[in-house]
């Protein structure tokens, strides 16, 4: 009895304000912008807390699974299909309004075993791709305010702006790319088709090839809408506020929209007060770069939970040992300085558009 009062008392004082005040979606659409939107899973929903915030569509504008719209998942087979994963978080979005990303449709990530192992030629490995991409598109056909069609299709060292050497460019070749990009808006003319990459959000070889595979689709004439940003950061590396925004600029100047699609900003632990104010400065200028973009239409957080984070104690053995602490509340649920300073900047700081 008593420790179901102190239980009672404590979420009383403790969640329900935070609940009730976060608002960075609502902060951000005042601004004129489209969503404030988070990376979310359907095993996150099992912790109440977690699904309170994720519901609150004052806080979150958008949602995007991290893995169950991807190709192993959805077609785990050559000819199975499933979509229940992905159905959870397109309806759990649709009831409380708020808008979705959809992710991915072709990566070299997470493909199922046929696929990888399978033995294809040109022709048929086209045809099994465009296939993945109009059933899956038609699927979600009218939910999805955007679809990142190809995902980090470049090589990952930011000095080499090549395509990436894997099943779809060695077996199809380039025009790979833009053979998904037609499926796509064939089969859902008003969804948002975007090219998604990462280490694009500052100058160098690899930003440079990213707008050469922009130029590309639209050379063939075929439609791309917009460019992700993924902005996956760490303070010692991020691009500053003037980086990020002359590097927004040069792909809104090939005509395309834009999103920060998968903002986070991983720290060495333990951490310290120094390094979350650095990483506060990294994610409030990663805010404004998007405030000051008329069209950057929307930022989207790898999700906002330390302890689900992509980067932590339960994947230390695949990612980044010794970095943690890459979202925006603490494990215990306390915001970040970075969070404050996001809820500020978006209130106070005037953008220059
Ligand atoms: O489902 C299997 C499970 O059966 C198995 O026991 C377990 C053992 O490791 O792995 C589980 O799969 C994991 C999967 O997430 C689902 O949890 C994979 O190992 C793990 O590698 C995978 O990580 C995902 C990663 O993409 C794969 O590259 C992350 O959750 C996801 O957040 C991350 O998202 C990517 C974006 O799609 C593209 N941009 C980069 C971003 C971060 O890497």
């Amino acid at each position: 009895m008593y420790s179901s009062l102190r239980i009672l008392l404590y979420t009383t004082l403790t969640v329900l304000p935070v609940l009730v005040s976060g608002q960075l979606n609502d902060l951000a659409q005042r601004r004129g912008k489209l969503y404030f939107g988070t990376e979310t899973e359907t095993w996150e929903f099992n912790d109440t807390t977690y699904l309170s915030h994720l519901n609150n569509v004052r806080e979150f504008g958008a949602l995007v699974p991290g893995n169950s719209m991807k190709w192993e998942v959805i077609q785990p087979g050559r000819y199975e299909w499933n979509f229940t994963l992905a159905d959870q978080i397109v309806d759990l979005a649709e009831h409380n309004g708020q808008h979705m990303r959809c992710h991915n449709l072709v990566w070299h990530e997470q493909l199922p075993g046929w696929l990888v192992n399978g033995t294809w030629g040109k022709e048929n490995l086209t045809a099994v791709m465009i296939d993945h991409v109009v059933r899956e598109v038609t699927h979600y056909k009218g939910k999805c305010y955007a679809w990142d069609v190809v995902n980090e299709v470049l090589n990952d060292d930011p000095n080499n702006g090549t395509l990436r050497s894997d099943m779809w460019l060695d077996i199809i070749g380039p025009e790979y790319i833009a053979i998904a990009f037609e499926h796509a808006a064939r089969a859902d003319p008003h969804a948002k088709l975007y090219y998604n990459e990462y280490d694009i959000e500052f100058k160098g070889p690899k930003h440079d090839g990213a707008m050469k595979v922009v130029k590309m689709i639209q050379d063939a004439g075929v439609r791309i809408d917009g460019i992700g940003f993924e902005s996956h950061f760490t303070p010692s590396t991020a691009p500053g506020l003037q980086e990020q925004m002359d590097c927004m600029k040069d792909f809104t100047d090939l005509g395309l929209e834009l999103a920060v699609t998968e903002l986070d900003v991983r720290i060495l632990l333990p951490d310290s007060p120094e390094e979350l104010e650095q990483q506060e400065t990294v994610y409030v200028d990663t805010v404004e770069a998007c405030m000051n973009t008329e069209k950057c239409v929307g930022m989207t957080v790898w999700d906002f939970w330390d302890q689900n984070s992509w980067i932590g104690p339960l994947t230390w053995d695949l990612y980044y040992n010794g970095y943690g602490e890459a979202d925006l509340y603490f494990a215990n649920w306390t915001r970040k300085p970075a969070y404050t300073g996001i809820e500020s900047a978006l209130k106070h700081r005037p953008s220059h558009w």
